[in-house]
């Protein structure tokens, strides 16, 4: 049996890949292929490279490099952690010699705790930041965590994301920024959204598949591949954060894919993160289909459509990071009907690995084709 239905490109407004300074762990070549592989043309890239996205110099660089990337449209953050960045970036942004350069720019990212690359912001610029992103009109993503929290308990509770997500929406409040939340994972972040979206405030928010189909409970079996920033939660969290998936406070799914070689998952001292983009879909699917992809655990199945992937995987990232991509450029043809099994060596990225290996899904891309506009 086959039922064949067709998706636009999608656009992953949260990844990393590595490229330069990491090409050990992944290159724009290997991880765009990924990404393909997995209905997404088009990704948002994160600035924890060496050297870091913080300079207009470093950004050229990136965007050289990605030309000769053919089939994935490569977007970049901006990432700011003390002064002088804030300076190239308002150079960026005014200076007519970098009109091509800003076209590529997504956006500011900024860590507000430490996370893999150490782009922790100074203090004393968090608020300049939301500032110069208000002025220049400009979406300002957060790495929500709090760094006196994280210093108190290692385990990064809720409670550091909750105090963290409070303190960037009372800044978003103060400047009229545009804040989006990265990687949402906890129920009191949640719900800190959805009241911010009450008071009228221009706050989006994504949820990273991990916290959306692996738990606590995971963790045993997965060690340190089930290790990121922000780490899994309890099933509590994960079935709130699908709540705010299908009532809307959560405007994307972004994966947060950040390969790490399996001998530095393996280490004394592993990396954080996990790959992500090319299993996003079929495990998105596998919803769609009124199953639940973990093997082990089953939740109350949400009533999720292929139009919600849609909305949360194209809709709204092009909207919120004002990428512009037609809906018609890419085809992506999916067989809901095909089931398979999930195999980090059969993926693309250079990592080889997943945290979802031996999964079983049910929702197959067939087909990636370009329209001929
Ligand atoms: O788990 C994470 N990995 N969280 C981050 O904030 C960074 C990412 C990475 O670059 O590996
Ligand atoms: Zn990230």
């Amino acid at each position: 049996m086959t039922n064949i239905q067709t998706l636009p490109g999608l656009i992953d407004c949260h990844v990393h890949f590595r490229e330069p300074g990491f090409e050990h762990k992944g290159t724009m070549v290997s991880e765009s292929a990924s990404a393909r592989s997995g209905g997404v043309m088009s990704v948002c890239e994160m600035p924890n490279t060496n050297p870091p996205t913080t300079t207009c110099v470093a950004l050229k660089d990136k965007v050289a490099r990605s030309a000769q990337i053919r089939d994935t449209d490569i977007r970049f953050f901006f990432g700011m952690t003390s002064d002088e960045h804030l300076e190239e970036f308002l150079a960026l942004w005014k200076e007519a010699a970098y009109e091509s350069l800003q076209s590529r720019c997504a956006g500011v990212k900024v860590y507000l705790d430490h996370s893999t690359g150490n782009q922790k912001i100074d203090v004393a610029v968090i608020k300049d930041v939301f500032r110069i992103c208000a002025a220049m009109n400009v979406p300002l993503v957060a790495h929500c965590e709090d760094p006196l929290v994280n210093a108190r308990d290692p385990r990064r509770p809720p409670e550091s994301e909750e105090r963290s997500v409070h303190d960037a929406i009372t800044m978003a409040r103060m400047y009229g920024t545009h804040l989006h939340i990265a990687h949402l994972s906890t129920e009191q972040g949640l719900r800190l959204v959805q009241q911010a979206k009450k008071d009228g405030l221009t706050v989006t928010c994504e949820a990273a598949p991990h916290h959306l189909f692996l738990s606590m409970e995971d963790e045993e079996i997965l060690g340190a591949f089930g290790k990121m920033n922000p780490p899994l939660r309890t099933l509590d969290h994960q079935e709130a954060l699908w709540g705010g998936i299908l009532d809307g406070t959560i405007d994307c799914i972004a994966t947060d894919h950040a390969p790490h070689t399996v001998e530095e998952k393996k280490s004394d001292h592993p990396p954080s993160g996990v790959p992500g983009v090319e299993t996003m879909l079929p495990l998105l699917l596998t919803v769609v289909n009124g199953k639940w992809p973990h093997p082990l655990r089953k939740i109350r199945n949400p009533e999720f459509k292929i139009r919600n992937i849609e909305r949360l995987c194209f809709e709204n990232p092009n909207k919120i990071f004002g990428l512009e991509k037609k809906k018609d450029e890419w085809q992506v043809k999916v067989d809901l009907d095909q089931e398979w099994v999930i195999h980090g060596k059969d993926l693309h990225s250079k990592c080889g690995w997943t945290p979802f290996e031996g999964w079983g899904v049910q929702g197959k891309i067939i087909e990636v084709s370009k329209n001929s506009l």
